[in-house]
């Protein structure tokens, strides 16, 4: 019985939610109700079966674009968010179909664990496994986990005291770090709970440390990739490979900086952290060229604003953050943060972001850019724009109740 109440209350979302957006979802107060949050969860489900019809065997969903859905690799680094996505959607309406959809999509990817290849194996396995050993732990799961903090780890260098982002680890002439990295350490503070062992949270803290010393200017803007020398843990020179310049604030990277220091005062409980959470809080929430829908340009400093490509993805990793933010801070800050990341979900959750049911091959958000100077992903839907919009959804759900 509880079944088929549960069913028809989807087929009635998805007639009523998914074709006629309701007018909460497109209004921009700063609003939201846990009935509201709920329908969003709810047509969220139904448009990923849509999604979920799709993505043939072995591979992930990329992007949907000229009407065609493209795949990657298990070992790209967005790999972990399409299984991430159903195992919330599993969390959140428990519907088993979502679960079943997920395991087959993270064995996928299983060896990646031994990938010391890459600094996104945070991305990629945390957001995967992490996420489905929080609702079913198993011991093969924390082992995978565990394989992968170590794999992330070989990529620590002590003299520069930061993991590789990017390039080989042999490479004696270049060591460039990304403030999207701080995002890789939330797997390496959940091994070092799992075993005592602390040297995995004493790299993601000295790695965390050395990144607020250098990778953010006087305004609390970082920059994208910060170059040191291998060999002396000098910097070499501060640049940009997704913003519009080195000097520009690129969207996705402040988002990543405000979740990743967000994430590590939860870890630590060390004030610096969360005082740098703010400060780029600051930041972003007074900068001239944030619009009124909190939607960000791809890049705070993009050549043509306002008429400058929006990035919702940026969007729902700050919303995310800020609702975690809100839980640390005082009254009128938390108020701040949690009527803009209001605002954000509002905004993802009007027509104008978010994809008709059944359109843009059954992703949730419209308008992310991936990388705009690689002329790659832009303008399109993308899978960690989904999660972190899921995620954000769920996270206000849960200071609702
Ligand atoms: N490297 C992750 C990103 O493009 O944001």
């Amino acid at each position: 019985m509880k079944k088929l109440f549960f069913y028809l209350s989807c087929v009635l979302s998805t007639i009523f939610i998914g074709c006629f957006p309701s007018k909460k979802a497109t209004n921009t107060s700063s609003e939201v109700s846990l009935n509201w949050v709920d329908q969003n969860l709810q047509s969220s489900a139904q448009q990923y079966k849509v999604l979920m019809k799709q993505v043939h065997e072995g591979m992930m969903p990329e992007t949907f674009v000229d009407g065609k859905l493209k795949t990657c690799e298990p070992s790209n680094w967005i790999a972990g968010f399409y299984p991430g996505n159903l195992i919330f959607l599993f969390e959140t309406t428990g519907d088993s179909s979502f679960y079943k959809e997920a395991l087959p999509k993270i064995t996928l990817m299983e060896r990646e664990q031994y990938n010391k290849g890459t600094h996104d194996l945070g991305f990629m396995m945390y957001c995967s496994y992490g996420n489905l050993n929080k609702i079913s732990p198993e011991e093969k799961y924390k082992e995978i986990l565990l394989n992968s903090a170590r794999s992330l780890s070989t990529r620590f260098n002590p003299k520069v005291g930061c993991i590789r982002s990017w390039g080989n680890s042999n490479d004696t002439t270049e060591f460039k770090v990304i403030i999207d990295n701080m995002m890789n350490l939330e797997l390496l503070m959940w091994a070092a709970k799992e075993t005592g062992d602390n040297n995995f949270s004493h790299i993601a803290i000295t790695h965390a440390n050395t990144t607020m010393e250098n990778h953010f200017r006087p305004d609390n803007s970082s920059y994208h990739v910060v170059i040191y020398n291998p060999k002396t843990g000098e910097v070499i020179k501060k640049v940009t490979a997704q913003g519009a310049a080195n000097s520009s604030a690129w969207a996705r990277g402040q988002s990543w900086g405000l979740y990743g220091y967000t994430m590590m005062y939860r870890e630590t409980k060390d004030k610096k952290y969360l005082e740098q959470a703010h400060k780029i809080a600051e930041f972003i929430l007074n900068n001239p060229h944030l619009p009124a829908d909190k939607i960000p340009y791809w890049d705070y400093d993009a050549p043509g604003i306002p008429n400058a490509k929006r990035d919702a993805s940026s969007a729902a990793i700050m919303a995310s953050a800020l609702i975690e933010l809100s839980k640390y801070s005082n009254a009128s800050l938390s108020k701040k943060y949690l009527n803009t990341a209001s605002v954000i979900l509002h905004s993802l959750s009007s027509p104008q972001y978010r994809a008709a049911y059944g359109k843009e091959g059954g992703f949730l958000l419209k308008h992310s850019v991936g990388n705009m100077n690689a002329n790659a992903d832009v303008d399109v839907p993308l899978p960690y724009a989904d999660y972190y919009y899921l995620e954000a959804l769920m996270r206000y759900k849960s200071i609702l109740q």
